[in-house]
């Protein structure tokens, strides 16, 4: 659990290897261009970071959560927008290996975990964000096929992805009342809107889903109906870790990048660092990150060994992205004004690390998880 095995440290060096030679050249004109790059996601594929947590048997590396989430950090420490990549791809593996059949698991599962094929999610709407229970987008039975209409919002890989899970009410008013889906990228009936304008994070693609009697076979339904709600919260809790993973590789990079400007800038005669406003500064940087990583990686151990999570997974979501928020923020204040240009990555590593306290559940939301868990525990 405190130390690395041979063989996870082997693959944290890989994936940071692979991240280097692949994204490390383009982060700052795609964050500028506001331009994903799907090639770059398949060349994680074939450096096999796409699968990491999936089964052997579905063509994953057949590994943990913590391994997952040491890949997601080395990846973010190059480029954010790519971890997020990986992570949002690896949440249909996560229901397909979860609430799929051997069929849809065939048909999808090996495509995804070799990078080949982009995945995405979708559960928010323009109405429905916390309250992902209150969700409007219909999916009306017609024989054996069920009818989808409605519009998805913050869709990821929104027009790039070549498979989505929607959530859509079969049912009644509420979480009981919403199934999932398996939509095929290229279904006729579907289209993509708005592609948001973000304030980070610039280079992931956030659009906008609009589902317009698209038809879907009704064998592409995720588990009985009446269950998607669980499929969602299910897949976000694993989800979770992986945000925070991505927070966390960019908490270390604009540390990283804090801590080599201080001992060279030399103020008053002396490296910036030596001064104790400074140095203390990145001190505090150092206990908030491996204050997350330990709730991190123990949120992942306690997946890997399947014992409940879902209230670790919150508290390291709020840990490592409020963590990647203060970091980011001070880092940028140790450079001074060149923290604050583009010639450095801390003004990007910023900006994206604002949108982590929002994605996958807001950390008001991931409150509300740790907080009902506290109380069933006093009741
Ligand atoms: N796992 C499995 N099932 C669960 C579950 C979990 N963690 N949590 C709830 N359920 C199921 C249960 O069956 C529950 O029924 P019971 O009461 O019979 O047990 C049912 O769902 C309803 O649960 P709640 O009463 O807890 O539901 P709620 O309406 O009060 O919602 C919430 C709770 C935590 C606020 C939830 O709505 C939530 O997490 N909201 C945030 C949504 C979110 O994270 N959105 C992000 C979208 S993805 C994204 O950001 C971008 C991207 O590209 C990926």
């Amino acid at each position: 659990m405190f130390t690395l095995s041979e063989d996870q440290q082997a693959l944290v060096e890989a994936a940071r290897a692979a991240a280097e030679a692949e994204l490390a050249s383009t982060v700052k004109a795609d964050d500028e261009a506001e331009l994903f790059r799907k090639d770059l996601f398949h060349k994680l594929g074939a450096a096999g970071l796409c699968g990491v947590q999936t089964a052997e048997r579905w063509g994953g590396l057949g590994l943990g959560y913590v391994e997952y989430a040491l890949v997601i950090e080395e990846i973010a420490k190059v480029a954010p927008a790519y971890a997020v990549s990986v992570a949002v791809s690896g949440l249909p593996q996560v229901i397909l290996a979860k609430f799929g059949d051997d069929a849809q698991r065939e048909r999808w599962m090996p495509g995804l975990a070799a990078g080949e094929l982009l995945g995405a999610f979708a559960l928010s709407e323009p109405g429905s964000g916390s309250d992902a229970g209150s969700l409007r987008t219909t999916a009306t039975r017609d024989g054996d096929t069920y009818r989808l209409n409605g519009t998805k919002f913050w869709i990821t890989h929104g027009g790039y992805a070549d498979i989505y899970v929607v959530m859509a009410r079969t049912g009644g008013p509420g979480p009981k009342g919403i199934s999932a889906f398996l939509v095929a990228g290229d279904t006729p009936g579907l289209s993509f809107g708005k592609k948001e304008e973000k304030m980070g994070l610039r280079a992931s693609p956030t659009v906008e889903m609009i589902l317009e009697d698209a038809i879907v076979p009704a064998s592409n339904r995720l588990g009985p109906e009446g269950n998607g709600f669980s499929v969602a919260m299910s897949a976000l809790d694993s989800g979770r870790i992986t945000i925070a993973a991505t927070a966390l590789g960019i908490s270390q990079s604009a540390m990283d990048c804090a801590g080599r400007y201080a001992v060279t800038r030399k103020q008053f005669d002396q490296a910036i660092i030596d001064f104790q406003g400074v140095g203390f500064m990145l001190a505090d940087m150092a206990v908030r990150i491996e204050q997350a990583r330990l709730v991190t990686h123990k949120a992942a151990w306690l997946k890997d060994q399947d014992l409940p999570f879902n209230h670790v997974a919150a508290m390291a979501k709020c840990a490592a992205t409020d963590c990647a928020m203060a970091v980011t923020t001070d880092a940028v204040q140790v450079l001074g004004g060149y923290g604050y240009t583009r010639e450095y990555p801390l003004e990007r590593l910023m900006r994206d690390a604002k949108v982590m306290q929002i994605v996958e559940g807001t950390n008001q939301v991931q409150r509300v998880v740790i907080a009902r868990h506290l109380k069933r525990g006093w009741e």
